[in-house]
Parts: structure tokens; sequence; C-alpha cells
């Protein structure tokens, strides 16, 4: 299984604070954003990681995540010259997916609660066709919407309808087979110039190849498109963290948990930033059990 990390994009909507800076080079409480989704994959044993962005900023990423020898696994970059849809990944993304199954995650989308990994691992098990996880939200008119039949099949994803048939949209997190470079590939750009996801999953529908997976309330997951939701994550964050005594999203913890990274070096990662509580929090990692 291999994983995308898209993190292009415009970020329109927190000018002035991405004007010269990535959206998911923010920090969300005490970690850049990026983290989160990275460490989504890494739970799920992914660690075949394509990092997409924009190509002015792609070298602030390399300098930030590396090429993931650190934490055991292998990062790669490529560039979106322009943000031309999130299906556009599989396109830029090609020859790093080569024919095997690929888990696509948005750079500014977090998912935090406990099955998150065995649900994405077991997603990637299956042989053909693409699983897409939704959630219930307030809002639902502002993302792709899952219509279902009375018996609970997917019937279609509607992008941002005016009225909602569900209370589910589809998160920033999907799963799909070796073809999916193929189907994109097929696309054509939508009225607002975009190769949309929401065309590429309902390719898979229309084939009865698509699973939508519920994530219960159990589930927190938050976009950070805009200043409020920034500062929601970071509450968030904030909040679990304080009271747990746990970080949520740190690569070095994840690498270490998942076995990627021994305690040694899991030691030398917090030495480097021991002047912080994150890296203080690192060293304790291992006596905290
Ligand atoms: P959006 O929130 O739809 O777009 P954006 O981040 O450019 O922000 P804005 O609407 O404020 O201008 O994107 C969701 C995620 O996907 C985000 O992490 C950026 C990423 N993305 C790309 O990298 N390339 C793209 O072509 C698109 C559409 C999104």
């Amino acid at each position: 299984m291999k994983g995308i990390v898209l993190a292009g994009g415009t970020g329109s909507r927190m000018h002035p604070m991405t004007r010269v800076v990535s959206k998911q080079l923010l920090p969300v409480y005490d970690k850049p954003l990026v983290y989160y989704p990275l460490t989504t994959l890494m739970l799920a044993g992914i660690r075949d990681i394509l990092v997409i962005t924009t190509p002015r900023e792609q070298a602030l990423f390399r300098e930030l995540l590396g090429d993931g020898g650190d934490w055991g696994i292998r990062i790669e970059y490529a560039a979106q010259p322009k943000p031309e849809g999130i299906a556009q990944s599989f396109l830029i993304g090609r020859d790093f997916v080569a024919g095997d199954h690929v888990t696509l995650i948005l750079g500014d989308n977090l998912f935090y609660g406990d099955a998150i990994g065995g649900m994405l691992k077991r997603a990637g098990e299956v042989a053909t066709g693409a699983t897409v996880f939704a959630y219930a939200v307030s809002d639902p008119e502002r993302y792709g919407v899952v219509a279902f039949e009375p018996d609970g099949r997917p019937k279609a994803i509607v992008e941002k309808p005016k009225v909602a048939p569900s209370v589910f949209a589809v998160t920033g997190l999907y799963v799909y087979d070796g073809e999916v470079c193929d189907i994109a590939a097929i696309l054509k750009p939508s009225a607002r110039g975009e190769l949309e996801i929401t065309d590429l999953n309902n390719v898979y529908l229309a084939r009865g190849t698509l699973r939508v997976e519920k994530l219960g309330r159990g589930f927190a997951w938050l976009d950070t498109g805009t200043p409020e939701s920034l500062v929601q994550a970071a509450d968030f964050v904030a909040t679990i963290e304080s009271r747990q005594g746990f970080k949520i999203g740190a690569p070095e913890e994840v690498a270490w948990r998942m076995g990627y990274i021994d305690t040694a070096q899991l030691g030398r990662l917090a030495e480097r930033m021991k002047n912080s509580s994150y890296g203080r929090y690192l060293a304790r990692l291992p006596t905290m059990e």
C-alpha cells in the first residue's frame, strides 16, 4: 500500500496567513498541520509516502519532513503546478503508485480515533474497488455528500449540494485499488476547472465497487480550511493532549509505536528538540507505559 498526502492548494480562505506559506505548514497547537495526515497514514502501516506540494513550497516540506529515514519510512515529493483538483494527485503520482493500492489523504485533514489505523488497513486489503469514509456533520452542504439507497448502499455522491441528501460528508481520506490512475486519466475538468475527486469516486460507484464506511461519533474529523476551523483544531489537540498527557500526530512517536524505529533512534530525535516540551515528551515516552 502506498500513501499520498496532498498538500498543495491556494489556501485562499486563510489569506493573508497563507499568502507566503502553505496552510499545511501552519501550526495546529504544537506541530505543523501536515504531521496529522502523515501520521494517519503511518498508523495504517503505510511507509511509502508521496507528498504533493506547490512548486514554491516543496523545499520547505523537504526541510521539515526529509526523506522519512529518521522515522523509518520513505517520503518522496512531487509538485502540483496549479491546484487543478484533488483527483490530479493520481496523474502526478502515477509513477509512484505504479499500480499498487493507494491511500490518499488531504494535507489539511485531521482524524482522531483509536480504530482509524485498523480501518484503513482493512480497506486496503480489499482486492478491488475504492473505500471512502463518511462522517456526519452539521453543514454537509460544504462537502461531497453521500446519498444512500433505502438498504444503506451508496447511491451517489453529490458535490456541495444545495439540499443535502444526507448528513454524511465524504472526508479527505480515500483508499483505491491499482486502477485509480487509469480512471483519473479519463476524468474531465469540472465547471470550476478541477479534476474532481467526487467524479472519480462516482466512477467506482457506477461500477458497484465503491464502499462507504461511516466513521462513528467516536471519531473526530476536522478539516482546517478557515481561520476558525484552524483554531478549533488547535483547541481540540490542546484539550486532548493536556488531559491525556499523550500527543496526537507526532510522527516520531507513531514511528516508534509502529516499530519503524527503535528506542535508541527515538532518543536521538528527542535530543534534537530537547528545548521544547515536544522533545521532552519524546524523551519521556519509553517510560510512560
Ligand atoms: P481546499 O480546501 O479545497 O482548497 P485550498 O486548500 O486551496 O483552500 P481554499 O479553498 O481556501 O483556497 O483543498 C483541500 C486540500 O487539498 C488542501 O489540503 C489543499 C489540497 N488541494 C491541493 O493540494 N490541490 C488541489 O488542486 C486542491 C483542489 C486541493
